[in-house]
């Protein structure tokens, strides 16, 4: 079987309504189905999936495609690890499928930092890695997880990296510009070093950590480049991704040693913030990876800080969080340090005993309490009872609001008069909300030329018949990319004796400027059976667009021409277009 036939295989035998379930509720509308698309930050159900069609469209951002551009957009993956991933769920045998990676104007860059990654992880296996390699051991990282992560080392030289890119034509400023050299020395010095990946799996930066007694930064990561952005890097990201969706949860850290040592202890989908600060991308990739997430930051005052921070933004996106409570003791209030001194069991039943988020929030809000205080008491039962509003589940509000009272020495009455004051007050809140959300944006208005272009390329993929009308007329479409699109659709066609919506995205999938113009069209929601007549009409309307434009560029030629024999030549070709002869 060739590439063409398997990958149409896989196409076939992989349902896109099945498949976009188990990334997204859909909820069936007439014969389409319909959900909250994942590709723009939005609460409406703008996507829909056409089982008969086998595709997907936002009608909010456009988004389109069939299950190989759906799980590409949605994991960050090139195409041939989507025919891995689809292949695998279809049962079709992948391994002799061939595909040419896809190229990037950013493959220098990649390659660049390989290198610097290869040679940063030998260096940890080198004689003068042993010190390195010592203090690994002593915070038990063994060989294993240094392989695992890639860890390596730069050397205590202040040109080792540099010298070595220079031989293979990378200029300093380049080094510079990409961070990985600066005053044209190496950036990185003495350091163990942790290679960042993208969310595809690039290696696109370091965090380089001291080792020895020496006071500078802890870490020192890349600085942002044109392939390393801090806010949208998550440690470990492109790693945890399959476990996170197989375990259907993540867990997030602050540090890499966090990351490192719940992988080893068998959470795999764990991801490490790099900090304490968490940016709305870096919440929007989280989105992806799970609903369900368990924060387990830092013991300590910042790192509760910012659980709250997080935690609060989080449940406003809709995800169940749960807090991993760990003590605030120097020596074992991170992850890490945690199961080094107690062990895996008990970390295990850390995240057993996981509080959702709001439970949090309201042992939180009782620190530091004074309860002989009228006003104190007060602050803190109303601060509780507004937090338990935000719940949605009534029996836990319930639970909530009885130990509330007994706690406080307040009828229970009064507490749940209280909470539907609240209740009320964010339900006003909401229904005004839901009245300011702005309608979907209305598409932009075409010309009745682009139109009928778009629907004429519409009908092509549906429809030989109109495939062969648009040959036999030799139809001249206005813009480069709609005459190209149009002659591989035509290509397809005669090349494989059928043409589909869905397939056709993937032929597509390496023609990006193609892919662009071809979403964009089947983003535009038009009739599937589309009349012959109405075919014919846009064909006609397309070349009285052609005879428009002859037209123009006759009459501009006719006011630069001097001589006046010419003009009447030229006037009288104008005449008999007009007069369509
Ligand atoms: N960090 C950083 N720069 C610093 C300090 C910290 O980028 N100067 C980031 C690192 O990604 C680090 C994370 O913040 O992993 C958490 O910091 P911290 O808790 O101080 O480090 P640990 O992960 O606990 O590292 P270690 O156990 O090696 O001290
Ligand atoms: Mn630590």
């Amino acid at each position: 079987m060739n590439n063409q036939d398997l990958i149409t295989e896989i196409r076939q035998k992989v349902d896109i309504v099945d498949l976009i379930s188990d990334y997204i509720p859909l909820i069936q509308k007439g014969k389409n189905y319909f959900g909250v698309c994942p590709f723009h930050n939005d609460t409406n159900p703008s996507m829909s999936v056409s089982r008969e069609k086998q595709i997907y469209k936002c009608f909010s951002c456009g988004a389109s495609g069939n299950v190989f551009n759906f799980v590409m957009d949605y994991d960050h993956v090139e195409f041939k690890e989507a025919i891995k991933i689809l292949g695998e769920r279809a049962g079709v045998e992948v391994n002799g499928i061939r595909v040419a990676p896809k190229t990037t104007k950013f493959d220098r860059y990649y390659e660049m930092y390989d290198i610097a990654n290869k040679y940063y992880q030998n260096n940890i296996n080198t004689k003068e890695g042993q010190r390195a390699k010592k203090y690994l051991e002593s915070r038990q990282i063994d060989d294993e997880l240094i392989k695992e992560f890639g860890i390596g080392l730069a050397l205590d030289k202040n040109n080792a990296l540099t010298t070595i890119l220079s031989s293979k034509d990378y200029s300093m400023k380049e080094l510079e510009q990409l961070g990985l050299a600066s005053n044209s020395h190496d950036a990185y010095i003495n350091r163990i070093m942790f290679p960042l990946h993208d969310i595809s799996g690039h290696v696109v930066g370091f965090s380089g950590r001291i080792y020895d007694n020496s006071n500078l930064n802890k870490y020192l990561n890349t600085k942002e480049t044109i392939i390393f952005k801090k806010g949208e890097c998550l440690y470990n990201y492109h790693i945890a991704r399959d476990h996170c969706r197989k375990l259907k949860s993540v867990i997030i850290v602050e540090g890499f040693m966090d990351a490192i040592r719940l992988s080893q202890i068998g959470h795999k989908n764990v991801i490490a913030l790099m900090g304490t600060a968490m940016t709305g991308e870096q919440m929007q990739l989280v989105k992806k990876l799970s609903t369900n997430v368990y924060l387990s930051l830092d013991g300590d005052n910042p790192g509760q800080t910012a659980i709250l921070n997080i935690g609060e933004q989080l449940v406003k996106m809709g995800l169940n969080v749960k807090v991993i409570s760990l003590p605030n003791n120097k020596g074992e209030h991170d992850p890490d340090e945690y199961i080094i001194k107690y062990g895996q069991e008990r970390f295990d039943n850390l995240i057993e005993n996981a509080l959702n988020y709001s439970d949090f929030k309201i042992n939180f809000l009782k620190i530091g309490v004074n309860f002989n205080s009228d006003v104190e008491l007060s602050n803190y039962v109303n601060s509780v009872i507004r937090e338990v509003s935000t719940i949605k589940d009534e029996i836990r509000r319930e639970i909530i609001l009885k130990k509330l009272a007994i706690e406080v020495n307040l009828s229970y009455n009064t507490l749940e008069k209280r909470l539907n004051e609240y209740l009320e007050f964010t339900n006003v809140v909401n229904r005004e909300e839901e009245v300011k959300h702005e309608p979907l944006p209305k598409k932009k208005v075409s010309s009745k030329y682009d139109k009928a272009a778009y629907v004429l390329i519409y009908s092509m993929v549906n429809d030989p018949w109109a495939i062969r009308k648009f040959e036999k007329e030799d139809v001249h479409l206005m813009t480069k990319e709609l005459r190209y699109l149009a002659s591989e659709i035509c290509y397809y066609y005669h090349k494989y004796g059928t043409i589909n919506m869905a397939d056709f995205y993937t032929y597509l999938t390496d023609k990006e400027e193609l892919l662009v113009v071809y979403n964009f069209i089947m983003s535009l929601d038009y009739e599937d059976d589309i009349s012959v007549k109405a075919i014919e009409d846009y064909i006609g309307v397309i070349k009285e667009y052609n005879m428009r434009q002859e037209i123009k560029r006759l009459n501009d030629l006719i006011k630069r021409e001097n001589d006046p024999i010419e003009k009447a030549k030229i006037a009288e070709k104008i005449r008999l277009l007009r007069i369509g002869e």
